[in-house]
């Protein structure tokens, strides 16, 4: 069977896939786009609650983890948020910052996809879902893709197919599979940006689903600031998906109730206020205060209590303990850690080192940002640097 023929072939019709074959294709490249799904950007129709938090003003490659810290930098700096802004601006799109330079969508992620969809129409992008890949090989310089009863050829192949996290959606570890049959390494995949879980000896704490509070969340050296929410497995929240990023199995993470506490406040309570009931004294959450103190053992009027109890007590609510027994896993994760090794792969170009013409752009690298549109930002990036490069 004769095999259509193209200058690029994408697999992948997500946010990185769509961004890499309309530059490609707007470039004057003839470019095929492939996805098993019935229709491209799935995940991006869900991202942010519906309104897609499609970029943030603070990027930087330090908000991105890697094995490779260096790697996001050229991409970064070559495709920047106002790149995509503007786009989007174009695109007629109605915007807002909501927090820490996250920007969403007024009215629906539905406009990112269309945005997206029409950058490729105006390349040419033919574009083919509803396909499951069933063959890659590569001979002579071209890739042959054998999807859904057809074959095709190009001498670029883009792996666009994201990592495993939310399966139900559609995603799978595909990319990992085709990297590795090229002789590319992989960094093991792990959810990220996804909820903790918490072992029966945190039962209390699971009583509090629900309830949510700004703290401050320690992992190491790594800090978060931003609200966490207790919920029937464990925990969940801005604050929690974040650190779970960098979190590693069977150690800690250190959370402080009271980020604006001064040293000393407690006592200085004491003081002012010797009536008062230490289960009033916390700005927190009623629950979340009871089950606090009840894990202290401690409560009754702040007179009543020494000193060094006190102090004992701003400690402990400064830097309280949890042992996650696990997190969620890619079901509930919103991304994947990890992925194809960029030691393998040109941070300029995204092109594979060992295999001319293969190139690795999205979550399928091993490049994870933070909570907050930086995911987007790398998709768009990544798959831009390779659009150009195709
Ligand atoms: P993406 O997963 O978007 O696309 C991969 C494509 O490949 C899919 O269309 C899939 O169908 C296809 N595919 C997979 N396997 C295949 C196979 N075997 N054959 C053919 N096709 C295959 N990020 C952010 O910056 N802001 C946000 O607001 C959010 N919100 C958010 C919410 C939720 C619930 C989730 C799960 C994730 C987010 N994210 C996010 C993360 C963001 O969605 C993610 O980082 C990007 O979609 C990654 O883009 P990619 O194009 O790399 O993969």
């Amino acid at each position: 069977m004769s095999a259509a023929q193209f200058d690029a072939i994408v697999l992948g019709a997500g946010a990185a896939g769509m961004m890499a074959a309309a530059t490609a294709g707007q470039r004057g490249k003839r470019v095929l786009l492939l996805d098993h799904a019935d229709e491209p950007g799935k995940k991006i129709l869900i991202s942010g609650g519906g309104r897609c938090n499609f970029t943030n003003l603070g990027t930087a490659p330090d908000r991105y983890l890697s094995a490779n810290p260096h790697f996001a930098k050229s991409a970064l700096g070559r495709f920047s948020p106002q790149d995509f802004l503007a786009l989007v601006e174009r695109h007629g799109i109605a915007w807002h910052e909501k927090t820490l330079g996250q920007l969403f969508c007024d009215g629906s992620a539905r406009q990112i996809v269309a945005l997206l969809v029409e950058e490729c129409r105006a390349g040419g992008v033919a574009l083919a879902l509803g396909q499951s890949v069933s063959a890659v090989t590569h001979a002579d310089g071209q890739f042959r893709v054998s999807a859904g009863g057809h074959d095709y050829t190009a001498p670029a192949l883009v792996l666009a197919t994201g990592g495993p996290a939310i399966p139900k959606l559609g995603a799978t570890g595909f990319a990992y599979e085709l990297a590795r049959q090229f002789g590319l390494s992989v960094v093991q995949p792990r959810p990220a940006l996804v909820p903790f879980t918490l072992g029966a000896d945190e039962a209390l704490f699971r009583e509090l689903s629900g309830v949510s509070a700004e703290v401050v969340v320690r992992w190491n050296k790594v800090r978060f600031r931003e609200a966490a929410l207790f919920t029937h497995r464990g925990l969940s929240g801005p604050a929690m998906l974040q650190i779970s990023s960098y979190w590693q199995h069977r150690t800690p993470i250190g959370v402080n109730f009271l980020p604006d506490a001064a040293q000393g406040w407690l006592t200085d309570l004491k003081r002012a206020r010797p009536k008062l009931a230490l289960h009033n004294a916390l700005a927190l959450p009623d629950r979340l205060t009871s089950a606090l103190l009840d894990r202290t053992g401690i409560g009754g009027e702040l007179a009543g209590l020494t000193d060094k109890a006190l102090r004992a007590l701003e400690s402990k609510l400064a830097d309280w303990q949890f042992m996650p027994s696990g997190t969620e896993g890619f079901a509930k994760a919103e991304v994947t850690a990890g992925g194809i090794s960029t030691a393998d792969l040109s941070s300029r170009t995204m092109m594979a080192s060992k295999v001319p013409g293969l190139y690795a752009i999205g979550e399928a690298v091993d490049v994870t940002g933070w909570l907050g549109g930086y995911n987007f930002q790398w998709a768009w990036a990544s798959g831009w640097a390779a659009g150009q490069a195709i």
